[in-house]
């Protein structure tokens, strides 16, 4: 037989060597995938936060609606963001960037103060559809977090807040009466208050 004939069989496991290869190919394509992914980052950052611009300072709030915006939204919703060490690590590290920037960048409870009479409307309106729909928090944000799970309790708290907040908004703004009917509250809104 040719000794090249000879050498190329053992390559491809024909004769010789039982060593399974493809596991090995694969192994090294994965380890090297989580090399890479490891080597792009974004900085997690939490910017610092002036007092007065926080919810907490804007509207007024109970003790109890504060606690669950604590424990449920501000990981994502806040510049007090807890970046547990795995949020160090691809691909936990991009899923995790993208949703408290995604987050912060839909509503923002420590920048309250930049957003105007309308937007916080919008976003308190939006704060009792998400949790009174189950939107929010995340669904896979509640295996990890236990105390982020919210009661039905917990839920009809927010959305009364929410309305209360809502009636302090336009008392403070003479004009809304035109632009909000109660309603126009979302029927989930209306439910869950009920
Ligand atoms: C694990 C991260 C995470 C948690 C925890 C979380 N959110 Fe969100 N939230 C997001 C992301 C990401 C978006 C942007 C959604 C999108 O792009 O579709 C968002 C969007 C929103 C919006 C805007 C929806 C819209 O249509 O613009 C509201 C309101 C909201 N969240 C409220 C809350 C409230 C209230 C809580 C706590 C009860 C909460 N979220 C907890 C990540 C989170």
């Amino acid at each position: 037989m040719h000794p090249m004939y000879v050498r190329s069989a053992r390559w491809v496991g024909v004769r010789g060597s039982s060593m399974p290869r493809i596991p090995w190919v694969i192994a090294a394509a994965v380890l090297a995938g989580g090399a890479l992914m490891n080597v792009a980052r974004v900085d997690r950052t939490n910017q610092p936060v002036d007092p007065a611009d926080t919810i907490e300072a804007q509207a007024q709030m109970p003790g109890n609606v504060a606690a669950i915006f604590q424990r449920a939204c501000q990981d994502c919703h806040s510049e007090r963001t807890h970046w547990p060490w795995y949020s160090g690590v691809a691909p936990m590290h991009w899923l995790m960037a993208a949703d408290v920037y995604g987050g912060r960048d839909h509503l923002n409870l420590s920048r309250w103060g930049r957003y105007s009479a309308e937007e916080r409307t919008e976003r308190l309106i939006g704060i009792c559809e998400m949790v009174a729909g189950n939107k929010m928090p995340l669904w896979y944000y509640k295996p990890i977090h236990p105390p982020a799970q919210l009661s039905e309790n917990d839920k009809k708290a927010v959305c009364e807040w929410v309305k209360s907040a809502v009636v302090e908004q336009s008392a403070a703004r003479a004009s809304v009466d035109q632009q909000i009917h109660p309603g126009d509250a979302p029927q989930q809104m209306s439910d869950a208050i009920r």
